[in-house]
C-alpha cells in the first residue's frame, strides 16, 4: 500500500481518531475499533467512534455529530471506510452524500469484504483518498490486532497471561499458586478479561484451582462477560465446580476430543455447558484446530490463563501472539515446581521466540511485562 501524506495537522487529526476508536475497547467485537473526525477549514466540526455491533460506524457517528454542513470537508478515519451492507449501510454512501472532498485513512481493513474496496469506490467518485504515514498506520493496526488476525487467519489473537515468581515458577510441586501476584495485578487481569472474547484454561487448572474466570473489573460490571473455555479432551470438567455451576450466568465452552465419553458430554450439556469436539494428531495440532473452531464462532481474542501444559502446547503450535507476565518479588524454588511453559519447547536458544516489542510497568511490588511476538 502506498504511503503518502502528511501535514502536521493531518497527524494531529489522525491521532484523535485513534483516541476515539479506543473508547469502544471491549465492546465492538466482532467489529473493529474505529474512530473518525470531520475537519472543515482546519477545524474539527464533528467526531465519533464505533461503540458496539449494530451501532453506527465511526464515519456515520462523526457525520451525525457535525455542528455545520460537512460539504467540502476532510474526513479522518482510523480504518478504511466500508463499501458493503452489514448491520448498517455502507459508509462510502454516507461519505459521498455528505459531500466529503478528502478522506485520510490510518489503516487498511484486511477482511475479505473490505480490502481496499471502500477507498477505491471513493476515488472513483472523485474523492481524494490518502493513506497515513508509517507511524500512525502502525498505531492504528495495533489497535485492531484481534480483528486483523481473525480476518487473516480465521483464528483469535492469543494473549498469554501468567503470574510468576522471580525464579519463574507458576505453581509449587503440590500445585499451589494462590496467590503469587498482588491484588492490584489481579485487578488488572480482570480488566483484561473484560476486553477479550474468551478466557481459556486447561482442565488441569480448572481442577486444581476451581476458578470462576469471569471478568470482575474494579470499574464495575463489564459490557459483557467473556466466554469461558476449557481444553478438556475427556469432558472431565467437574459439574460441582465454579465454572459448571455458573454456566447460566456467563457462557462456558468445553473443547473435548472424540475420546470424551458420551455420558460425560451429556452431563455437561445438561448443566448448560456448551461442548464442542475438535481433533488433532498431537497437543499442538489440537490447539490449532481448537483456535479455528473458536474463530469460526466469532471469537477474535482470547486470554490464555494457563496452565503450563496447555500454554506449552500453544507455544509449540506457534500461537502465542502476546504475553502479559506479572512477576512477583518472591522465590519458590523446587526442581519439581511448575514453570510458565511446558510442551516441547525449542532445542537451541537461536530458535527461541523473541518479542517484537516489550513494555514494562510496575504494579505495586510486581513487575508487569507485556511482550508482543507477532503483528497482524
Ligand atoms: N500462576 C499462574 O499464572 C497459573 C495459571 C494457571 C495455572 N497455574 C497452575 O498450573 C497448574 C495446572 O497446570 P497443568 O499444566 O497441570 O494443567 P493445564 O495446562 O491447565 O491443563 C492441561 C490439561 O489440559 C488438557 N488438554 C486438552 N487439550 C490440550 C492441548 N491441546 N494441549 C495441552 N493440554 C490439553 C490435558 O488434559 P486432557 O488430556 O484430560 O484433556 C492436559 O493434561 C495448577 O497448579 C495451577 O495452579 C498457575
Amino acid at each position: 500500500m502506498t504511503q503518502t501524506l502528511a501535514t502536521q495537522s493531518d497527524a494531529v487529526h489522525l491521532e484523535r481518531t485513534l483516541e476515539l476508536a479506543a473508547r469502544g475497547r471491549g465492546r465492538t467485537s466482532p467489529n473493529p475499533l474505529v474512530g473518525a473526525v470531520v475537519v472543515k477549514q482546519g477545524r474539527p466540526i464533528g467526531e465519533g467512534f464505533h461503540s458496539e455491533p449494530g451501532s453506527p460506524h465511526a464515519e456515520l457517528a462523526a457525520l451525525a455529530d457535525c455542528l455545520e454542513d460537512p460539504d467540502g470537508a476532510t474526513l479522518y478515519v482510523s480504518l478504511e471506510p466500508c463499501a458493503h451492507h452489514g448491520r448498517t449501510p455502507p459508509c462510502v454512501d454516507a461519505i459521498l452524500a455528505a459531500g466529503i472532498r478528502r478522506v485520510v485513512v490510518a489503516s487498511d481493513d484486511p477482511s475479505a469484504k473490505a480490502n481496499g474496496r471502500g477507498p477505491e469506490l471513493l476515488r472513483a467518485e472523485g474523492v481524494e483518498v490518502e493513506w497515513a504515514d508509517a507511524e500512525p498506520a502502525h498505531a492504528a493496526r495495533l489497535l485492531n490486532q484481534p480483528f486483523r488476525k481473525h480476518a487473516r487467519t480465521g483464528r483469535p489473537l492469543v494473549l498469554l497471561k501468567s503470574a510468576l515468581t522471580l525464579d519463574g515458577k507458576v505453581a509449587t510441586p503440590a500445585g499451589d499458586s494462590r496467590w503469587i501476584s498482588s491484588e492490584a495485578s489481579r485487578a488488572r487481569v480482570h480488566a483484561r478479561r473484560a476486553e477479550v472474547d474468551a478466557v481459556v484454561v486447561g482442565i488441569g487448572t480448572a481442577v486444581a484451582d476451581d476458578p470462576l474466570l469471569t471478568a470482575r473489573p474494579e470499574s464495575g460490571e463489564p459490557a459483557r462477560q467473556p466466554r469461558r473455555v476449557v481444553f478438556d479432551s475427556h469432558a472431565r470438567l467437574p459439574l460441582n465446580g465454579a465454572l459448571a455451576r455458573s454456566a447460566d450466568k456467563a457462557p462456558v465452552l468445553v473443547l473435548c476430543s472424540p475420546a470424551a465419553p458420551a455420558p460425560a458430554r451429556e452431563a455437561l450439556a445438561a448443566a448448560g455447558v456448551e461442548v464442542l469436539q475438535t481433533e488433532g494428531a498431537d497437543e499442538a495440532a489440537r490447539v490449532g484446530e481448537a483456535l479455528s473452531a473458536l474463530g469460526a464462532r466469532g471469537i477474535q481474542s482470547l486470554l490464555l490463563e494457563g496452565g503450563p501444559r496447555l500454554a506449552g502446547a500453544f507455544l509449540d503450535a506457534g500461537e502465542i501472539d502476546e504475553m502479559l507476565a506479572f512477576v512477583a518479588p518472591v522465590l519458590a524454588g523446587g526442581g519439581e515446581a511448575r514453570s510458565v511453559l511446558e510442551g516441547r519447547g525449542v532445542e537451541s536458544i537461536a530458535d527461541a521466540r523473541r518479542a517484537l516489542a516489550v513494555a514494562v510497568e510496575r504494579i505495586g511490588d510486581d513487575t508487569c511485562i507485556c511482550a508482543r511476538f507477532r503483528e497482524w
